[in-house]
Order: structure tokens, then sequence, then C-alpha cells
């Protein structure tokens, strides 16, 4: 469920008019939901309502401050890859302890950034990491808790791009290692063992992979306090589905998901800590863009639209499918056309859709890309130099730009020119 809906033929995101935001703000832009936000970060602590747990929002799904902050203040905790995204928590008034650093290639200014500033674990992800990290650790005078990313080898069942489980795939440590890579992880000075770390894909909308991993985690929490490891959080990673579809059979609901967990690994005492992105903020987000032009072509009708495959890179990326739909409403009865719907770039994987049914359109007609609050701006580049797409909050009847749209002096004035040119 979500809060963006028709009021008097017109879409809303909440109580405010998608029109309005258009109007004031300009087009493309990208439109965020409080309510839903909350809602969905909800859905995840009831999830894990049996148990001591943290939910830590996955930031590389959604990284602009006022969303991590909004989410910090509910009690999240975070999930970070980098140290931009570490500085974005932090700037949303997060706390170190709330948050856990992940990632194939932390190098050791992002570890330190971490370590001054403070952090609740990292997700190790293979031994010459764990070294570093130890070396770090010891040159600071601190002993750094950490969990070991594990690599279940258990098929997710999602788009291959994003399905990380699999032993081909660079993530985590091979499971048949884990116990060696414990032994080896206690002996060395500045680590502390606290935890194990699995996260199998992304968009699983089936629980089964869920299932298969969890139970080899369980067995392998057992092995490894029987090896003598003090494992007293598991965290299960990110990756539960959504809807992309209005009228396709919903993925599993986070309770369900819980269920799953509490099954797999709730007689351990562990403490749970989960890492969801997507299911958090992408239903949670549209993008308001307006119509340039239609056109003919042969044998089909192009609905030119001023955002692009820079804004939205999901369809171009993932052959992603995003609902969309016109921001005033087609009354009952309305004649509808197959358009394809592409954006202005010079490629012709700008396409957002292809033969999508609607109603007819004109220039300056709004229509709004759903499902495009996760991996939609934090995706976005500047290419065919189109300044970065800005943000939108909205709560109730009120809204905020989040992130201003760059002026064109903005984004030139990155580039120098040397003086010897
Ligand atoms: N934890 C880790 C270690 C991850 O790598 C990810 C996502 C998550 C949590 C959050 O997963 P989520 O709950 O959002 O599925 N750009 C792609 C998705 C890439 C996901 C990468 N890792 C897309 O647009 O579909």
């Amino acid at each position: 469920m979500d809060h963006f809906n028709y009021v008097d033929g017109w879409l809303h995101a909440e109580e405010v008019s998608l029109s309005r935001i258009a109007a004031e703000v300009g087009t493309p832009v990208y439109v965020y939901s409080t309510a839903t936000l909350t809602r969905h970060f909800r859905l995840f602590q009831q999830a894990l309502n049996w148990t001591d747990h943290l939910v830590c929002f996955a930031v590389k799904a959604n990284s602009n401050i006022a969303v991590l902050k909004l989410l910090g203040d509910l009690g999240a905790g975070m999930d970070i890859v980098s140290a931009g995204e570490y500085a974005r928590a932090r700037a949303a008034g997060v706390p170190g302890e709330r948050i856990v650093f992940s990632g194939v290639g932390k190098t050791e200014t992002e570890m330190r950034m971490a370590l001054e500033g403070g952090i609740r674990q990292f997700n190790v992800e293979s031994e010459p990491e764990l070294e570093v990290l130890s070396r770090v650790a010891v040159s600071m005078g601190v002993e750094v808790p950490i969990a070991v990313r594990v690599n279940p080898d258990v098929d997710a069942r999602t788009h291959e791009k994003i399905a990380t489980g699999k032993s081909e795939n660079k993530f985590g440590i091979p499971i048949a290692r884990a116990r060696e890579v414990y032994a080896n992880a206690a002996r060395l000075p500045g680590i502390k063992v606290v935890g194990l770390d699995m996260h199998i894909g992304s968009q699983l909308t089936d629980l089964e992979p869920y299932r298969q991993a969890y139970a080899k985690m369980a067995d392998l929490t057992r092995a490894l306090r029987a090896d003598g490891h003090q494992i007293t959080r598991l965290d299960m990673g990110g990756g539960l589905g959504i809807p992309y579809r209005r009228d396709n059979n919903a993925p599993p609901l986070p309770i369900e998901y819980g269920q799953v967990i509490r099954d797999a690994v709730g007689d351990l005492g562990c403490e749970i800590e989960i890492e969801p992105g997507r299911n958090i903020a992408g239903n949670a987000g549209i993008l308001l863009s307006s119509v340039i032009y239609l056109k003919e072509g042969e044998g089909r009708d192009f609905l030119i639209l001023d955002a692009a495959m820079n804004d939205l890179i999901r369809p171009a990326m993932y052959s992603a499918h995003h609902d969309i739909v016109p921001v005033r409403e087609a009354a009952p009865g309305t004649d509808v056309a197959p358009y394809d719907v592409v954006g202005p770039v010079c490629e012709t994987g700008d396409t957002f859709q292809k033969g999508t049914q609607l109603p007819t359109l004109a220039p300056a007609d709004l229509v709004a890309l759903r499902s495009a609050g996760a991996y939609g701006a934090v995706m976005a580049s500047e290419y065919n130099s189109r300044p970065l797409v800005p943000e939108v909050l909205v709560n109730g009847d009120q809204f905020a730009v989040i992130r201003a749209r760059p002026t064109l002096e903005e984004m030139l004035g990155r580039d120098t020119i040397p003086e010897w040119l």
C-alpha cells in the first residue's frame, strides 16, 4: 500500500496534488511520501517484534539525507557501503552504534572514518579485508565488532544482475570456508567476532531462497558456537521484493518474511538485523514527468517525456517495469491507445515502456512513473548533460524540496579548464 491516489480526478502524494508540485518545482522530479516510508519501516519493525532487532535501512536504495533522517528518527539503523553513505547517515543524525558497514571493497580510509565516527559493526567480505581492518583497528587502539558475510550458494531467483548469493558472485566468503575464516578472525588483534551476515540478492518475490539461506545460517551459527565463537547477532540482509505492477500478484509481506526468520533462527537467542532498502522506499516514491511531444512513428506512437534514462536507469539497465499513469485521472470509458514511452536521451535504450495503454495525452500533460523511490534518484546521472533530477518530500498537506535542481551554472562550475589550455 502507498499514498499516491487520485483525489478529485488528480493524482496526489498524500494530500498534495502532483500538479501543484510540478507547477512549483518543475519536472522531472522525484516525489516521496512520508506516510508510506513510515508505514513500510514500521511493518519491518512489527515483523521482528518477537525479538531484539535492528532494522537497518539500505542507504543505497535512497540516500537523501531527509529520507534518512525520517527513518532514523523512527529508530532505523543504516546499512552503508561507502564513506559517502556513512557521512549521509551521520548528517541525518543517525548514531554510529546504529550503522552497519557492508560492501566488498572497503578502503582503509573508509574504515578509519567509520571507526573514528563510531560504528556498530563491519560486515567483512574477505580475508584480505579482515587483515586490513585488524591493522587499522590496532593502529587506532580500538577493537572492531565484526560479522563475516558468508555466501551460502543459494539461487535467489531474481534478475541476474542483482543476485548475490551464488558462489560465482563476488560477495561474501564461500560457506565451506566460513569456520576457517572465523578461526583466523578470532586470532587477529583488534577484531571482535560478534555475528554472522548474509545477503542473497534483491527484489526477491519468493521466500524459498531465504528459507534455504537461513537454514544454512542457523547450522553455521551452531557450528561456530561449538568452535567457541560468541555469535550474538545475525544480519539477515535485505532483498524482499515489491509489487512493480499494480495488477500483479504481490510478493510476500514483511510479516511473512519475519516469520521465515523466526522459524529458521528464532531459537538461537541472537539479536536480528535486517537490511531492507527497496521494500521501504520503492513504493514510497514516484518520478513525476511532463510530456514534451507526441510523435507518430512507423506503426507506433511515441510519447516523449522530459524524464529519461539518466533520471531513472532501471528500465534500461534491468529491463525493469515501472507503471506509468496519467496525473489527470482518465474518466471511465476513456479511449486508450498504445504508446512507446521514451525520454529525450540519444539512445534507443532510453525507453521506459513499449506499447503502454494510455489515454490521449498532449504536450505539458503530466505522468507519474510509479515505484521509483528506491534505486531511482540514487542511480541518476548527468548523462547528456542533463542536471541531476531534484527530489521532494511530501508530508500530509505540506511538501519540501529535499534536493534542489542544480542550475546549469552549478553543473558546469564543477569542471575546470587548465591554465595551459
Ligand atoms: N544489503 C546489502 C548488502 C545489499 O547489497 C543490498 C542491495 C541491500 C541490503 C538492500 O537490498 P534491497 O532490500 O533494497 O533489495 N540497483 C538494483 C538493486 C541493487 C541492490 C544492491 N544491493 C535495482 O535497481 O534493482
